[in-house]
C-alpha cells in the first residue's frame, strides 16, 4: 500500500467517476493528491469521500481541493502554483477533465459544443501539460497521464467531437513523449472502454430517457466481457503508469476496455 509514498499527484476531474476512484487509489498508496475540478458540489462530495477513506483506513497519505477550471489558463496555472509553494514538487500528473459533448450528425452539431469539447477535452489537457513541466524538468522526473479513451483509437458515429478530442490527444502524448523523454518525463494515454460513471449515466438518460438501464444493458452485451468496468479498474491503470512499475514506458496508449477493440464484427 504505498507505491506512491512521497510523490505529489495533481489530478484533473478529479471529483467525477474515474478521477475520484484514482484520488482515492493513489491516497491509499501513499501520495499526496490534489485533486481539481470545476464543479464545487461534487467537490464537496469527494471531500467527505476522502475524508471518510482516511478516518476508515488512516492513509499514509493526504488529499487537496482546489476547484480549477481547466479551459482557463489562469486558474491552472494558479493551482499548479499553490501545489509547488506546498510540495515543492510534482511527480505525477493525471489530465482526466473530460466532457462527453452530444451524440448527433456531423451536420447537426452545433459549433459552440464541438468548441466547449476541444477546450476541455483537448486544450484544458495541453493547458495542464505545459504548467507541470517545468517542475518535472527541475526534478528530472515526472510519469504524465492522459485520459483518452477507445474513442482515441476507434470511432463512433454521432460523437464526431468527443472522438477527435480523444484522437488529438495520442498526437499529444507522443509529442510531449519524445520531448520530455531526455529529461526523465514520461508521457502515455490510457483508452478506458466503458466505465460506470456519472457521464456514462448522463448519456444513457441523454439517449434513451426512457429506458437508460435497458440502454446500460445492450451496451453492456456488446462488450465482449460482458459489463462495463468499475471506475476503480482504470484507477488501477493509472497506478501502474503512475509508479516506478512502468518505468520504461512513455509514448504508449494503454487500454482497458474489457475487449471491445480486440473485436471484429461477427458473422
Ligand atoms: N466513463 C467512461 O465510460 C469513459 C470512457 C472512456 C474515457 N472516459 C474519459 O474519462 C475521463 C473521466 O470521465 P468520467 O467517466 O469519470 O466522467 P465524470 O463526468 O464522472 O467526471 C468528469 C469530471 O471532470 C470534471 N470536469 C469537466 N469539465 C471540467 C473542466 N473544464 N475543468 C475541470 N474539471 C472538469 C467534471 O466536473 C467531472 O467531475 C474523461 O476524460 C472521459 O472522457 C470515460
Amino acid at each position: 500500500m504505498s507505491r506512491l509514498l512521497n510523490k505529489v499527484a495533481f489530478i484533473t476531474g478529479a471529483a467525477g467517476g474515474i478521477g475520484l476512484a484514482t484520488a482515492k487509489l493513489f491516497l491509499q498508496e501513499g501520495a499526496s493528491v490534489i485533486m481539481a475540478d470545476r464543479d464545487a458540489d461534487l467537490l464537496e462530495d469527494a471531500r467527505e469521500t476522502m475524508e471518510q477513506l482516511v478516518k476508515a483506513e488512516g492513509a499514509e497519505g493526504s488529499f487537496n481541493i482546489v476547484k480549477t477550471d481547466v479551459t482557463s489558463q489562469e486558474e491552472i496555472e494558479q493551482t499548479i502554483g499553490h501545489v509547488l509553494r506546498k510540495f515543492s514538487r510534482i511527480d505525477i500528473a493525471v489530465l482526466n477533465a473530460g466532457i462527453p459533448g452530444a451524440n448527433m450528425p456531423l451536420e447537426d452539431y452545433p459549433v459552440d459544443l464541438f468548441d466547449e469539447v476541444m477546450a476541455v477535452n483537448l486544450r484544458g489537457v495541453w493547458l495542464s501539460l505545459r504548467s507541470v513541466i517545468p517542475a518535472m524538468k527541475q526534478q528530472q522526473s515526472g510519469s504524465i497521464i492522459m485520459t483518452s479513451s477507445i474513442q482515441g483509437l476507434s470511432a463512433l458515429p454521432g460523437t464526431t467531437a468527443y472522438t477527435t478530442s480523444k484522437h488529438a490527444l495520442v498526437g499529444m502524448m507522443k509529442g510531449a513523449a519524445l520531448e520530455l523523454a531526455e529529461f526523465g518525463i514520461r508521457v502515455n494515454t490510457i483508452h478506458p472502454g466503458y466505465v460506470e460513471t456519472p457521464m456514462m449515466d448522463a448519456i444513457h438518460h441523454a439517449v434513451v430517457p426512457d429506458a437508460p438501464e435497458k440502454f446500460q444493458a445492450s451496451i453492456a452485451s456488446s462488450v465482449p466481457m460482458g459489463r462495463y468496468a468499475k471506475a476503480d479498474e482504470i484507477a488501477r491503470l493509472m497506478l501502474f503508469l503512475a509508479s516506478d512499475e512502468s518505468s520504461y514506458s512513455t509514448g504508449s496508449s494503454f487500454l482497458a476496455d474489457g475487449g471491445i477493440l480486440a473485436a471484429l464484427p461477427s458473422f
